[in-house]
């Protein structure tokens, strides 16, 4: 997994890195991050829903997803990191920040508004570090865990309430809001 996360890394960076404009930059290298995550936790969760039954998947999820999200922040350039969040959490230790709840709002003031999030994203400049955010929006394949209980087969609801008993991030509907990826990057990482 790493070996091919690396050479993606490295198709995706390659142009960005040596850009003067630090924003610039902040911005292709968190959209690549995010991105790359994205695809990766797509492809796997492909690959296993054809091998495995849901309610295994859902411990690979349990299992790998966080790893995944970590081991993808070792093999991006240092000081630079990569995590997920959302206003409704299944794992706690994906908890937004005050400032992450605030910018969870503005992207579900935007679906209220009957906005497509495809293109949205917010770069901020705080203290010496570009963040970079991306909205993930339900779609159709996330609904058999996260959605209604028409949706979700009982035996997947029972893995999950066990795995998580204090689980939020069920109910959803196709277009909802789901949470968002964070790519947050040192100022100083671009100068390398
Ligand atoms: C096979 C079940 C399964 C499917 C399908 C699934 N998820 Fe999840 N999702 C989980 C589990 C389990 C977690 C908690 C794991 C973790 O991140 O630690 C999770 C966590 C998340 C989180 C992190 C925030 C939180 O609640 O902890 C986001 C964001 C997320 N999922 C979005 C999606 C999106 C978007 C899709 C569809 C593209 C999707 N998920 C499909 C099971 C699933």
């Amino acid at each position: 997994m790493k070996r091919v996360l690396s050479f993606a890394l490295l198709f995706l960076f390659a142009g960005s890195v040596h850009l003067a404009a630090s924003e610039e930059n902040a911005k292709s290298i968190g959209k690549n991050a995010a991105l790359l995550l994205t695809k990766t936790l797509m492809a796997e969760l492909k690959t296993r829903t054809k091998k495995d039954k849901i309610e295994d998947v859902v411990n690979f999820c349990s299992d790998e997803a966080m790893k995944i999200t970590q081991s993808l922040t070792e093999i991006l350039p240092d000081g630079v990191s990569i995590s997920r969040t959302s206003l409704k959490t299944r794992n706690k230790e994906n908890n937004p920040t005050q400032k992450e709840m605030e910018i969870l709002q503005t992207f579900q003031d935007e679906i209220n508004r009957g906005e497509s999030l495809k293109k949205s994203y917010l770069l901020e400049n705080e203290n010496n570090f570009y963040i970079y955010y991306k909205p993930l929006v339900i779609k159709k394949e996330c609904l058999v865990c996260h959605g209604g209980s028409s949706d979700i087969k009982p035996v997947t609801a029972q893995k999950i309430d066990k795995l998580y008993p204090k689980d939020e991030a069920k109910g959803y509907k196709e277009g909802d809001l789901r949470g968002m990826i964070v790519v947050k990057m040192v100022d100083g990482v671009f100068k390398q």
